[in-house]
């Protein structure tokens, strides 16, 4: 059997204004000297995670891991090393195994980069979001952006063939110029693979408050659409293909990690706050890192809660995760009714005509813009 691994790090030096990650800053934890105490001792934690996972699955092959956050950034090369080391030694690695770190600009140096290479990472995804500094501002986010080509570069030179920046579009007071700048910052960067999700204004963040105050503008969701369609033709003739909603990538680029979760292989998921899924069933674990650690060092499961998968939500699920892609769904795997439901958006070019034809049902680029609208009308 194949096993993807997920491994959280959730803290971070500051919280950005429009994030609700499951993720802590040193002021939330209340530690007075910051953290650069937490990476190895949170990494003992993974580890005995790690070991839990190998004596519920036992054998199991390993096509990817993905260190996610939060930060993971912040953890020293030798502590991220230690997590390959055991998942490597519990289980087996395939040849070709897909590690990422997700990487935030301001948390590394060359030296730190190389230093994570060595360890074991292969791939790079490092939080870009804008290149424009009002943009960052609103954002709240403290990188520079000039570290970001300076990172990227870097990452590059010390033998990172494979690495991604995440953008994020649709801030309040972003113009279409300013998105085309961050477009083309991104793909003047020596990268094979871009994340552009539309800003969620998530309630209770600082920028969700902002709003309701009226001190910043609300999203524009026209002006959101036209972003996508203006990084698409962008990406699109930069060699970026789309291979999911909101990922492009050069050949050969695309994250294996992200394709499992699409297609709902199996994967375990290390860390506070972190899910799960495992032929059917899905788990997630308690979120906060003290009761996280609580339950590992009495030799429990982190375990928070758990649901075994019903027929009709793999099928709903299916549907979700397919329309996302680009070979979208099977019209074989669909009923009559819902063939017929999806037939005037094949007529409003929502739908690829073409591979109607050939027998599947694929969203066009401005299908893409109302892609849950199309799933919701097909749901079960
Ligand atoms: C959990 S972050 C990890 C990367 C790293 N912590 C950083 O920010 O540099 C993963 C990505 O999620 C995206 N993200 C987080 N909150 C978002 C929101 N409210 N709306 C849209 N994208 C969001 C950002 O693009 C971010 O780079
Ligand atoms: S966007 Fe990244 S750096 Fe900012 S708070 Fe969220 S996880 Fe931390």
């Amino acid at each position: 059997m194949e096993l993807s691994f997920y491994v959280h790090i959730p803290y971070c030096v500051k919280r950005c204004g429009y994030c609700d990650f499951n993720t802590y800053t040193p002021a939330e934890l209340q530690i007075s000297d910051g953290l650069s105490q937490i990476s190895n001792s949170y990494i003992d934690l993974v580890v005995a995670e790690i070991q839990q996972a190998k004596l519920s699955v036992g054998e199991a092959t390993v096509p990817t891991i993905f260190f996610g956050g939060g930060t993971p950034s912040l953890m020293e090369p030798t502590d991220i090393a230690h997590v390959i080391t055991e998942i490597k030694n519990s289980f087996k690695l395939s040849e070709d195994c897909e590690i990422t770190l997700e990487t935030n600009p301001d948390t590394v140096d060359k030296q730190k980069l190389a230093a994570f290479k060595n360890a074991g990472i292969n791939r790079i995804s490092i939080g870009m979001q804008s290149a424009v500094p009002h943009v960052l501002k609103t954002l709240d986010r403290t990188h520079n952006p000039q570290n970001l080509s300076q990172v990227t570069q870097w990452a590059s030179e010390v033998g990172f063939k494979d690495i991604s920046v995440d953008l994020i579009y649709g801030t309040p007071g972003e113009s279409l110029a300013d998105w085309q700048l961050s477009i083309d910052a991104a793909l003047a960067l020596p990268i094979n693979h871009i994340s552009a999700y539309a800003l969620i204004v998530e309630e209770g963040t600082k920028l969700a408050n902002a709003i309701k105050r009226g001190e910043i503008d609300n999203v524009d969701d026209d002006l959101t659409a036209e972003k996508y369609l203006l990084a698409d033709q962008a990406f699109t003739a930069a060699g970026f293909n789309w291979y999911e909603l909101s990922n492009w990538s050069k050949s050969g680029g695309q994250s294996n990690h992200n394709i499992a979760y699409w297609l709902n292989k199996n994967w375990w998921g290390v860390g506070p706050g972190a899910h799960s899924h495992l032929n059917g069933l899905r788990w997630w674990n308690v979120k906060h890192p003290n009761l996280y650690k609580t339950k590992i060092l009495g030799n429990e499961s982190p375990k928070l809660d758990q649901e075994i998968l019903e027929p009709m939500q793999i099928e709903s699920e299916r549907l979700m995760l397919s329309i996302r892609l680009p070979s979208g769904i099977s019209k074989d795997s669909l009923s009559i009714e819902q063939v017929k439901t999806l037939e005037p958006y094949l007529e409003s070019g929502a739908l690829d005509q073409h591979k109607w034809g050939a027998g599947s049902v694929s969203l066009s680029l401005t299908g893409r813009l109302i892609a849950d609208r199309i799933v919701r009308e097909i749901l079960l």
